[in-house]
């Protein structure tokens, strides 16, 4: 960082699937704007507000009391007209006619990925939050919302565990992640599902039913798989259905968690994350720099080219898989 930049009105908006802690982050972006000295507009609906021209000032008390509450008061949209150079270019005029002179996106990648286009285009100044529960983008250790929605789908597993053991079921979870399979991982080791199927990698049915074979040769009489969207099967019917022709020692139920995982009141740690993150990104945007997302790295805050975040993949970390293995016999 150099010097403070002309940066004097910023609109702050979300976009793509919402995530708790976006209100947070909102928040933040709004008081530390307000707090240096700069007007802030809020964005409604993501592009879509911004073409249609749905934006409004921001006070320090439009923000309170949300830091608490899931979803998005700006509400949320994946824009198919933004995609477009015409529709771009409305919402540019829009900015331009409310003084607005830098962006705070939060969302995912597609929310980056439109920013990215928007800034390289137009050359409005912009900063990218990670905000998605799938915890997928490329140069974050986190992003806002996962910790909550692991948190959900924890709490969900623990309740089918109850019921999964009285009745000695098998039971098949399906958790989101369309691309990713950070959640299903993470919700496996927490609540100890025999095993995880992931969109990263093809296990066979084979091996998942020596697994439960393994299983209940070990004494075990109930158990969960997890299972993530957008694994190759084609999600947790159609794998609780391929296993049951091999292997039917189990009464076999399936739960899709659903939207279920995208609510609820933010975690301790998505709020610190969003607040830390939404100071960070007007000080950035004050100091001259744009095109970059908000990161955490080693409990740090650092700055990622948007380039990066959206054209790497985020790996899954091969430790924890075998962890998972290990401790689910
Ligand atoms: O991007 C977050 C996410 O929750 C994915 O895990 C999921 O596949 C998708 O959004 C669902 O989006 P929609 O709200 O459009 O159903």
């Amino acid at each position: 960082m150099t010097r403070p930049s002309a940066v004097k009105r910023v609109g702050v908006l979300t976009s793509g699937g919402d995530a708790p802690g976006m209100n947070a982050a909102i928040r933040a972006v709004v008081r530390a704007s307000i707090y240096h000295g700069l007007e802030v507009y809020g964005i409604m609906r993501g592009y879509q507000g911004m073409i249609d021209g749905e934006i409004k000032k921001m006070e320090v008390r439009s923000v309170s009391r949300i830091l608490a509450t899931g979803g998005t008061i700006l509400k949320s949209s994946r824009s198919q007209e933004f995609r477009t150079k015409e529709g771009r270019k409305k919402a540019y005029d829009n900015l331009k006619a409310h003084g607005i002179d830098a962006l705070v996106a939060i969302g995912g990648d597609g929310t980056f990925t439109g920013a990215k286009i928007f800034e390289d285009e137009l050359g409005i100044p912009v900063m990218g939050i990670p905000g998605t529960i799938d915890n997928d983008l490329y140069g974050t250790d986190y992003t806002i919302g996962f910790d909550t929605a692991t948190n959900v789908i924890t709490d969900c597993i623990d309740k089918i565990r109850d019921t999964a053991s009285s009745h000695d079921r098998l039971f098949f979870v399906e958790v989101m992640g369309r691309d990713s399979g950070f959640l299903a991982l993470r919700a496996g080791i927490a609540t100890g599902a025999i095993a995880v199927m992931l969109p990263e990698e093809k296990r066979s049915i084979e091996d998942l039913v020596a697994i439960l074979e393994e299983g209940a040769a070990n004494n075990k009489t109930s158990s969960v798989v997890i299972v993530a969207e957008g694994e190759s099967y084609g999600g947790a019917y159609e794998v609780a259905r391929q296993v049951q022709e091999r292997y039917d020692k189990y009464d076999t139920k399936v739960t899709i968690l659903g939207h279920i995982q995208r609510g609820g009141s933010p975690s301790n740690f998505d709020r610190v994350l969003a607040s830390m993150m939404g100071v960070h990104s007007i000080e950035a945007l004050m100091y001259g720099e744009s095109n970059k997302m908000v990161a955490m790295v080693n409990n740090s805050l650092k700055l990622v080219p948007l380039s990066e975040a959206i054209s790497k993949r985020s790996e899954i970390d091969s430790d924890m898989k075998r962890i998972a293995r290990v401790i689910s016999i």
